[in-house]
């Protein structure tokens, strides 16, 4: 498919890293990490913001260009009405998608597809604001035309957002598909090759699991990162949390639960007990 072999030239495309990187500092400068910057991602919500508030300014413009082509005109006030409450969609969703893109460091790829996807939106939401202002001037045909060329700008921008969610795997829990085992005990190592300070990885049915005892206290959660898959034992222990190496998620060693996006998805956590100088694990039900 040739938009395929476009995406790929797109992905490719390191003359735009230069850009990328200057967009990426812009933002963290003005959105750091912190409390706000975890709300925008998900955080609170258990996945990400940004795939759930797209919706709002597709559907309600989507719903403004069947009107516009049903030509009734008295259902221009409703259609003008859809067009600007789009329009005040965007800041919140353009916030979240800039906050999820602002973390994805050296992975170029999706950085570089998510500064055309950025584009195209940003494209689309002026064309969308102008087509409002020339419904509100009484110039309805400019205003359909500045809506339809918006349709299709906001049809490049959804491919690539789909790009970056379905082949990019940006904003998904990289560990959804791993199954909740073992739910008995489960041997995985000698106590003695795992009770020194800071994280040991062991294998349990063919995941990788972080182990660290502390305080007497044996800690157990899946070792790759929800957030993009970074191995977690190669990450720092900070207080309960372990920090991931690749873009400083935090989460609690306790019961896997995200303490700092940018991840979203908690971690599998495990009960752990040592019989006979055996570690031995279970999923945490
Ligand atoms: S891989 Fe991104 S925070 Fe862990």
């Amino acid at each position: 498919m040739w938009w395929s072999k476009l995406t790929g030239r797109l992905e490719r495309a390191s003359a735009l890293d230069p850009v990328t990187d200057t967009v990426e500092r812009g933002v963290h400068a003005v959105l750091p990490r912190g409390p706000a910057k975890d709300a925008l991602h998900g955080v609170w919500l258990g996945h990400a913001v940004h795939p759930l508030l797209v919706t709002v300014p597709i559907g309600l413009w989507t719903g403004a260009l069947l009107l516009d082509l049903t030509g009734d005109p008295g259902r221009r006030r409703a259609a003008q009405t859809l067009v600007g409450a789009g329009v005040l969609a965007v800041a919140p969703t353009a916030a979240t998608g800039l906050a999820d893109w602002s973390e994805l460091g050296l992975f170029r790829r999706p950085k570089r597809v998510g500064l055309v996807h950025a584009l195209a939106n940003g494209l689309t939401a002026g064309l969308y604001a102008a087509s409002w202002l020339a419904r509100r001037r009484g110039d309805q045909a400019r205003g359909t035309g500045l809506a339809l060329v918006g349709a299709g700008t906001m049809a490049v921008g959804g491919y690539l957002g789909g790009h970056l969610s379905y082949s990019e795997g940006v904003g998904v829990n990289r560990n959804a598909d791993v199954s909740p085992e073992p739910a008995d005990w489960t041997d995985v190592a000698a106590e003695a090759d795992v009770q020194a300070p800071g994280l040991h990885r062991v294998e349990v049915g063919g995941e990788p699991v972080l182990l660290n005892l502390h305080a007497g206290r044996w800690r157990a959660i899946h070792a790759r990162c929800s957030h993009y898959g970074a191995p977690l034992d190669t990450g720092t222990v900070d207080g309960d949390c372990v920090i991931c190496p690749w873009h400083g998620s935090a989460f609690s060693l306790e019961h896997g639960g995200v303490e700092r996006g940018p991840a979203t998805s908690p971690q599998l956590s495990y009960d752990v007990r040592v019989t006979g100088g055996r570690v031995q694990l279970r999923v945490r039900r």
